[in-house]
């Protein structure tokens, strides 16, 4: 394992700002730090929090848990779980869930993850290490259709059938794809047209990663979880890095943001809002020059009302 590996924390005032960012009642109040990470915007917060809250972290890559392990503060704690693990926080207790999405710098740049075309190293992509199927083993059987679909739907890539088959007939011929250099050199053989600039088996990683994780999935349970752990006046902050995930927190707000009839009781009183937006941020220019991973982001953020 490469501990020296960091991660430069995306929008980490304007997260924390809206996070902790109004006047607190006097009682201890919870937040939760659903992505910890390398714990970027986690130092923050309990820099921030009186003595009397706490913090909650999840994360379920075990590297990134076991490097919580420097956080030396009694109001902190961390739990190696997928988030959707909020779900089983007491309802209406929390006053602040930050969820900074994807995947860490940690992860990408250690050619042992298999995350990055960038460097040759195992097909595996998984968060969590210790359950689950890495991407070579869901290969060496998945079926085409399967592939093409999941390459189609979370890459949003134009090839998806024609890389599906190559996968296909490549583990016919030579036996499965085992390394990332494989999978990028196959994608680079297949898609004939690049988009200027960027890697073309950049959407394929992206969609597997997606899949691997369950990512989105896991993202709707956890946004619904949210809704009822989190207390009257409670913020969510979500960042995203991609158009799938600001897709679903987008369609998510707005949904718990508006009063909703019911089609079948026309004049039944609305399902009262759960949610107000409360805007949407993008780094500045000088942070994406610092850090380029920022680009894509968008931060969007919302408060529990108290229907
Ligand atoms: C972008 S990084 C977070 C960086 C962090 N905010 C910081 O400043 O260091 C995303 C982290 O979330 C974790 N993660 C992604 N999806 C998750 C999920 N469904 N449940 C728990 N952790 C998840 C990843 O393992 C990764 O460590």
């Amino acid at each position: 394992m490469n501990t020296g590996l960091i991660h430069t924390t995306v929008l980490l005032h304007e997260a924390v700002d809206a996070l902790l960012g109004q006047p607190l009642p006097a009682q201890p109040q919870t937040f939760v730090d659903a992505t910890f990470g390398r714990g970027g915007h986690s130092r923050l917060i309990l820099s921030r929090m009186r003595a009397q809250d706490r913090l909650i972290a999840f994360d379920k890559d075990p590297q990134a848990v076991a490097s919580a392990a420097q956080i030396d503060d009694t109001r902190f704690s961390i739990r190696h779980q997928d988030f959707c693990g909020i779900d089983a926080l007491a309802p209406a207790s929390v006053a602040g869930i930050l969820m900074d999405l994807g995947v860490s710098s940690p992860q990408i740049d250690e050619p042992n993850r298999g995350f990055s075309f960038r460097f040759d190293g195992p097909l595996d992509m998984r968060m969590d290490t210790t359950r689950g199927q890495s991407v070579a083993q869901w290969l060496t059987d998945a079926p085409v259709n399967q592939i093409a679909e999941v390459i189609r739907d979370y890459g949003e890539e134009r090839f998806a059938g024609a890389i599906a088959k190559a996968i296909v007939a490549r583990r016919q011929e030579r036996g499965p794809i085992a390394s990332t250099t494989d999978l990028a050199q196959l994608v680079a053989d297949t898609v004939k047209t690049r988009e200027p600039g960027q890697n073309p088996a950049t959407r394929t990683f992206q969609a597997f990663r997606i899949f691997i994780n369950a990512e989105l999935e896991e993202l709707q349970h956890a946004l619904e979880a949210s809704l009822n752990v989190l207390k009257p006046g409670g913020r969510l902050v979500v960042i995203s890095f991609h158009s799938l995930e600001d897709r679903i927190v987008k369609q998510f707000i707005a949904k718990h943001s508006r009063d909703e009839y019911d089609r079948r009781a026309p004049f039944a009183a609305p399902k009262v809002m759960k949610l107000k937006a409360l805007g949407r941020i993008k780094p500045s220019a000088a942070e994406v020059a610092g850090n380029a991973r920022s680009r894509s982001a968008m931060m969007r953020v919302a408060q529990r009302t108290s229907a």
